[in-house]
């Protein structure tokens, strides 16, 4: 079996060059898969308001449910390093609150990590969670928890804010960094100026990893499908048409056979 992937095993892959994937996971069944899959890091996102929870945005997650989901995706990943996403206002509101936050994620679900969003605006907290020995996995560009802020998903184009955020957050202590909705340029002179990994979503080739949300990456979403997501297979499909074959085999009285009876 491969060695647990660690801070450190991602740093020697931007040295050495090999490329980080990296998925979100919410439940025990797909963390599984993915881990077997040889998935790097398991992001339990807080984009499961939307893609579980089929909120409009990720503003409502809670800290519980935060802790809930990623206990069964740390249950699952032998190798794979899981890292447990802050939701809005865990973090904001005061330092004491995002340190106790950010703990609970280590110690009530066996997470590896955290990820916060915002750039200089939360260095003081990335720093503080890092030196309590809680790694912190930054998120810069266009932050979905800012939505209402952005007027929307947008793509972030300031080179020169970006660009000091992803410094900022590498110096105060951040292993790695999340690139969002940026364009592949503005990625690649981040990516080339600093030390740290920056694993992007929506923010093209030159990044040291990529990251997707997994039930769009496997077509299990419904509706708009974004421009940067590539989907890898096509769930919803293959299960909507198991479904419909059940409710017909039971319906005219096909299921269960004798092979299926005792
Ligand atoms: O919540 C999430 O899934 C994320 C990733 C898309 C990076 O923040």
């Amino acid at each position: 079996m491969a060695s647990p992937v660690t801070v450190r095993t991602l740093m020697e892959m931007k040295k050495q060059g090999r490329k980080i994937a990296a998925l979100t996971a919410y439940d025990f069944p797909f963390a599984q898969m993915a881990d077997e899959a040889g998935i790097h890091v398991l992001l339990v996102g807080d984009s499961l308001g939307m893609v579980v929870q089929g909120e409009a945005t990720t503003l409502g997650v809670t800290m519980d449910q935060m802790i809930y989901h990623t206990r069964m995706v740390a249950r699952a990943a032998k190798t794979a390093m899981v890292v447990g996403d802050m939701p809005f206002m865990s973090y904001q509101v005061s330092m004491p609150e995002a340190l106790s936050n950010a703990g609970r994620f280590l110690k009530e679900s066996n997470a590896a990590a955290v990820k916060l969003e915002g750039g200089a605006a939360v260095a003081d907290k990335i720093h503080a969670m890092t030196e309590v020995g809680i790694p912190v996995l930054a998120h810069i560009g266009l932050t979905p928890q800012s939505v209402h802020q952005f007027g929307g998903f947008r793509v972030q184009r300031d080179h020169d804010r970006l660009m000091e955020d992803a410094r900022q957050v590498e110096s105060a202590g951040a292993f790695a960094v999340v690139l969002e909705g940026i364009p592949a340029d503005i990625s690649g002179d981040i990516t080339r100026n600093l030390t740290i990994p920056t694993i992007g979503i929506g923010a093209g080739l030159p990044c040291d990893g990529q990251i997707l949300v997994c039930h769009d990456m496997l077509g299990i979403s419904s509706g708009h499908v974004p421009k940067f997501v590539k989907q890898y297979a096509q769930l919803r499909e293959d299960a909507t048409a198991g479904l419909r074959n059940y409710l017909d085999e039971v319906q005219n009285g096909t299921f269960p056979d004798k092979s299926h009876s005792y």
